[in-house]
């Protein structure tokens, strides 16, 4: 993905760090990642083609259509080793019951999508990085809702990266204490209504936020489209060390 940087010349990631450790969150310019806007946009058709994303029946919202992958990633002294993990699976996630699968891709076959996936796992701060665990990888297109309501991921880190938008709305927010269910309105948002362009990322410990977007407003001709890859740093639970059913 990086066409300015090299292995051997990683970006300073330092104030993704920072902003994580006094705030929980951190919105930056993938420039920051040494990603130029045409390598975006290479990136960006070749993952969100109708080759690649499938609309599985029973997702939420409705029109959603997606793809996924799952890394297993070891840090070790010489450095952070990635392979596909054997399945990508979701049990019991978002309100839904049961095993889901959706359509796969495999991304590490590509050298600019490994190259970025090795810069997002950089993106943890060292005291916080597990020496083994799994990196969910979520392409979602919306054209109207872009999630079914304010929530939480269940996993490590979150991270949003904003590809391609038309339209208006799709504000994401941010909530540290959102308890619609006590009554009355939730606190002030942490990260107030945001409309992310594309480029931008948005990092944050799932643990600490409750998150959403707002819906997506048309164009003048009626149409709207939003292109988000969703990456979750996992908690162990997840796929590596499964809970006994009980
Ligand atoms: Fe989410």
């Amino acid at each position: 993905m990086s066409d300015d940087s090299s292995p051997s010349d990683p970006p300073d990631l330092s104030h993704v760090w920072k902003g994580l450790a006094s705030n929980g969150y951190a919105l930056i310019p993938d420039w920051d990642l040494g990603v130029s806007d045409d390598s975006r946009e290479q990136f960006h058709k070749r993952y969100f083609g109708d080759d690649v994303l499938r609309h599985d029946e029973g997702d939420f919202p409705p029109d959603r259509k997606r793809a996924r992958d799952v890394i297993h990633y070891i840090w070790s002294d010489s450095g952070l080793e990635l392979r596909e993990y054997e399945t990508i699976t979701i049990t019991d996630r978002a309100d839904i019951k049961g095993k889901r699968e959706h359509k796969r891709v495999e991304i590490l076959e590509d050298p600019q999508a490994k190259h970025l996936v090795e810069t997002l796992l950089d993106l943890v701060p060292p005291g916080r990085r597990q020496p083994e665990g799994t990196l969910g990888v979520n392409f979602f297109r919306t054209y109207t809702d872009v999630v079914t309501k304010p929530h939480h991921d269940h996993e490590e880190y979150i991270f949003l990266y904003l590809m391609h938008r038309d339209g208006g709305g799709a504000e994401s927010y941010l909530y540290r204490d959102y308890e619609p269910f006590k009554g009355g309105p939730p606190d002030e948002p942490a990260l107030d209504y945001r409309q992310l362009s594309p480029g931008e990322l948005l990092i944050f410990e799932d643990s600490l936020f409750t998150h959403g977007a707002t819906p997506l407003e048309p164009l003048p001709d009626g149409t709207a489209m939003r292109d988000m890859i969703v990456f979750t740093v996992d908690y162990p639970e997840t796929y590596l060390k499964p809970k006994q059913a009980r």
